[in-house]
């Protein structure tokens, strides 16, 4: 199979034949996601929190996130309808994978990797709610702020970003790229010549 990732140097990569460069390396990442880790460890002091993931792409974060919590905390994952391989929302959010815990009673915290038009995640609280939850916030690592169409309740924000396309530590394009450990954005120079 013809590989789909070439990596060039520090800065810049070409993934199914699209030139991206860097915009959050592990580092700024890392630290920032230790920050959101501490403050929502003394917001939830003496409460124990159940993380519920949307998957695929919160996976990563959900992780980093997750070990940087000083407390008694518990993790479950849902997921969403999928944008395919393209980079534009289709518009429809569909449930397709539930949770399996019981939230009634429970402090949920909704994790996020990415909130871009926002229909996903005005779409998980109503959805959670349905569960009777003692407690419902939300936090993503990233905000596509100019590209939120609707009021999202955002309790925690890793970074609020233009209007552009991303990828990496979790987010895809056509379901590469998430094992990158920095993000990167489309090189609005255009596409790369075809990998020798
Ligand atoms: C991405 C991302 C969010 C959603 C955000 O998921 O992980 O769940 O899109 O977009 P929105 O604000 O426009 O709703 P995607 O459907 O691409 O699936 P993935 O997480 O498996 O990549």
């Amino acid at each position: 199979m013809a590989a789909n990732l070439l990596l060039h140097d520090d800065q810049t990569i070409t993934l199914r034949g699209e030139r991206f460069r860097i915009y959050l390396d592990a580092k700024q990442i890392q630290e920032r996601v230790h920050e959101i880790g501490r403050q929502i460890t003394r917001d939830y002091d003496g409460k124990r929190p159940i993380l519920i993931g949307i998957l695929n792409g919160a996976f990563m974060f959900l992780s980093d996130l997750m070990k940087s919590l000083r407390m008694d905390c518990e993790v479950d994952f849902m997921k969403l309808s999928s944008y395919g391989a393209e980079m534009i929302t289709s518009g429809v959010v569909r449930e397709l994978k539930k949770t399996d815990a019981d939230l009634e009673g429970r402090h949920v915290l909704i994790v996020e990797d990415i909130v871009d038009t926002g229909l996903s995640m005005q779409y998980i609280p109503d959805k959670m709610r349905e569960h009777a939850p003692a407690s419902l916030r939300t936090v993503t690592l990233l905000h596509k702020f100019e590209a939120t169409e609707v009021d999202v309740p955002l309790d925690y924000v890793g970074f609020r970003i233009r209007n552009r396309f991303v990828v990496g530590y979790g987010l895809d394009y056509g379901q590469v790229g998430r094992n990158l450990p920095d993000i990167y954005e489309l090189d609005p120079n255009g596409a790369d010549q075809p990998a020798q």
